[in-house]
C-alpha cells in the first residue's frame, strides 16, 4: 500500500512538473499536458494527490499520515524554491541541495521512514532514523544524477527532452562546481541564461571543468551514504536487495 502510495504522489508530482517545466515528453511518451491538456494534467495530478491522501488514511497509522503530509508540503516548497529564487540563492549550493531535497528527496526520506513505522518501530528509534536517511540520501543521489543527465544524455536515453534545465533558468550541480574554474558562469546564472547564446556558452564552459565529474562525485558521495544507512538496518532480503 506505502509504496503504490509513494508511487502516485510520485507520479502525480511529474505530471505537475511537466506543466511548470513546460517539458512535451516523459518516459519515452507525450507529457499528459501534452497528450490532453493543461486542464486535464492539473486536475489528473490532483486527483492522484487525492487518491493517495485518502489511501495514506486508510493505513491508520496517525504518524504515517504526518509524515506523507509533510513529504506532500516539501514537494510543493521544493518547486515554489525552484520557481522564485534571487541571483544569489541560484548560486548557492546549500539553496540547490535544500531545494532537491524538498522536490526529490524528502518524499523518499518519509516515505521509508513510513514504512518502518507500520512495522511498529517508534520514530525515533534507529530502524525508522535509518530508513529516513536512506531515504535521503538515495534522494539526493538520484536528484544530482538526474541533472547531470540533463548535460549528457539525449531524448532518446532519458525518455524525455534533455538540456533543459539551464533553458529554464536553473543552475544545477554541474553549473555550480563549474563556476569554480569559470568565474564568469556567475553572471550567466545570474540572469538565468537568459540572453540569446547564453545556453551554449555556459553549455561550453561546464564541459570545459570539472563540473560533471564533481556531480557523479557528489551523487557517489549520497549513493554510499545511502548504503551506509541501509546497512544499520536489521538483516533481511530486503535489505540484501
Ligand atoms: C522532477 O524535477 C519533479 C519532481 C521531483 C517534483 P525535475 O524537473 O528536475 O525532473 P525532470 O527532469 O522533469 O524529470
Ligand atoms: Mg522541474
Ligand atoms: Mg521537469
Amino acid at each position: 500500500g506505502l509504496a503504490a502510495i509513494t508511487e502516485m504522489i510520485h507520479t502525480a508530482s511529474l505530471v505537475h512538473d511537466d506543466v511548470l517545466d513546460a517539458a512535451d515528453t516523459r518516459r519515452g511518451g507525450s507529457a499528459v499536458h501534452k497528450l490532453y491538456s493543461t486542464r486535464a494534467a492539473v486536475m489528473s495530478g490532483d486527483f492522484l494527490l487525492a487518491r493517495a491522501s485518502v489511501a495514506i488514511s486508510r493505513l491508520g497509522k496517525t504518524e504515517v499520515v504526518q509524515e506523507m503530509a509533510k513529504s506532500l508540503e516539501a514537494l510543493v516548497q521544493g518547486e515554489i524554491m525552484q520557481l522564485q529564487s534571487t541571483a544569489d540563492e541560484r548560486l548557492s549550493l546549500e539553496y540547490y541541495l535544500t531545494k532537491s531535497y524538498c522536490k526529490t528527496a524528502s518524499l523518499m526520506a518519509f516515505s521509508c521512514k513510513s514504512a518502518a513505522l507500520l512495522a511498529n518501530h517508534d520514530r525515533e528509534s534507529e530502524v525508522a532514523v535509518a530508513a529516513e536517511k536512506f531515504g535521503y540520501h538515495f534522494g539526493l543521489a538520484f536528484q544530482v544524477i538526474d541533472d547531470l543527465l540533463d548535460f549528457t544524455g539525449t531524448s532518446d536515453t532519458l525518455g524525455k527532452p534533455g538540456l533543459q534545465d539551464m533553458a529554464l533558468g536553473l543552475s544545477t550541480a554541474p553549473v555550480l562546481y563549474g563556476i569554480d574554474e569559470h568565474p564568469e558562469l556567475k553572471t550567466l546564472v545570474a540572469r538565468k541564461f537568459g540572453q540569446p547564446g547564453d545556453v551554449q556558452t555556459a553549455c561550453e564552459l561546464v564541459l570545459d571543468s570539472q563540473g560533471l565529474q564533481r556531480t557523479k562525485e557528489l551523487a557517489t558521495f549520497h549513493a554510499q551514504a545511502a548504503v551506509d544507512a541501509c546497512c544499520s538496518l536489521p538483516e533481511s532480503p530486503a535489505r540484501a536487495g
